[in-house]
C-alpha cells in the first residue's frame, strides 16, 4: 500500500474524486479492520478536499455512535430518525441538506456547520454506519458529491466485516 495519496492539481472536484476513489479502494483492500479503514478513509477525504468535518458515525445498539473522524470535537450519540445523520439511518438514504438551519431537527454540533452531505453505508439491508460531511459554506455540496460518497459507501460496504 502507498503510503501517501497521489493528486494532481485538479480544481474541479470530479476529477479529484476519480483520482481519489481507485486509491481509497487500494487502501482499504488488505485491511479488514473496520475502524483502521474507517480512519484513513477519513484522513484521506480531509487531505483531498479539506472538509470542514468528515468522518463517520457507527451503528451500535440502536444508535449511531461516533468513529473516526476529522475536524472539530463532535456529539458521540445521536438516536434513530434524529438529526441528518439519524434520518440518513432510517430513511436509508442520503441526505443532501443545503441549509443546516431548515432541516428540522437538525443537530448542531458545531455552530459553525451550514450545510451538509449524509451517506448511509449499506450492507445486506442493514444500515452499518454513515458518512457525515459538513461544511461551514451554505450550500456546498451536490449531486456530484452525492454520486462518488455514495460509490464509497459501496467500496466500505463491501469490505466491511464483521467477524
Ligand atoms: N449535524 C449532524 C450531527 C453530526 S455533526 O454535524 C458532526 C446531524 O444533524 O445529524
Amino acid at each position: 500500500m502507498a503510503d501517501t495519496l497521489s493528486l494532481s492539481q485538479a480544481n474541479d472536484k470530479t476529477s479529484r474524486y476519480e483520482e481519489l476513489m481507485p486509491q481509497l479502494a487500494a487502501l482499504i483492500a488488505d485491511e479488514r479492520d473496520v475502524v483502521a479503514n474507517l480512519a484513513n478513509v477519513c484522513a484521506a477525504l480531509k487531505t483531498t478536499f479539506d472538509f470542514f468535518w468528515v468522518g463517520f458515525y457507527r451503528v451500535d445498539q440502536q444508535q449511531l455512535v461516533l468513529g473516526p473522524f476529522q475536524g472539530p470535537i463532535a456529539c458521540t450519540r445521536i438516536g434513530f430518525g434524529k438529526g441528518v445523520c439519524g434520518a440518513a439511518w432510517s430513511e436509508k438514504r442520503t441526505q443532501l441538506v443545503e441549509d443546516v438551519d431548515q432541516f428540522p431537527g437538525h443537530i448542531a454540533c458545531s455552530s459553525a456547520s451550514r450545510s451538509e452531505i449524509v451517506v448511509p453505508i449499506i450492507k445486506q439491508g442493514q444500515v452499518m454506519a454513515v458518512l457525515d460531511v459538513d461544511s461551514d459554506q451554505l450550500a456546498d455540496f451536490d449531486a456530484i458529491d452525492a454520486h462518488w460518497l455514495e460509490q464509497l459507501a459501496l467500496l466500505l460496504s463491501a469490505q466491511w466485516h464483521t467477524d
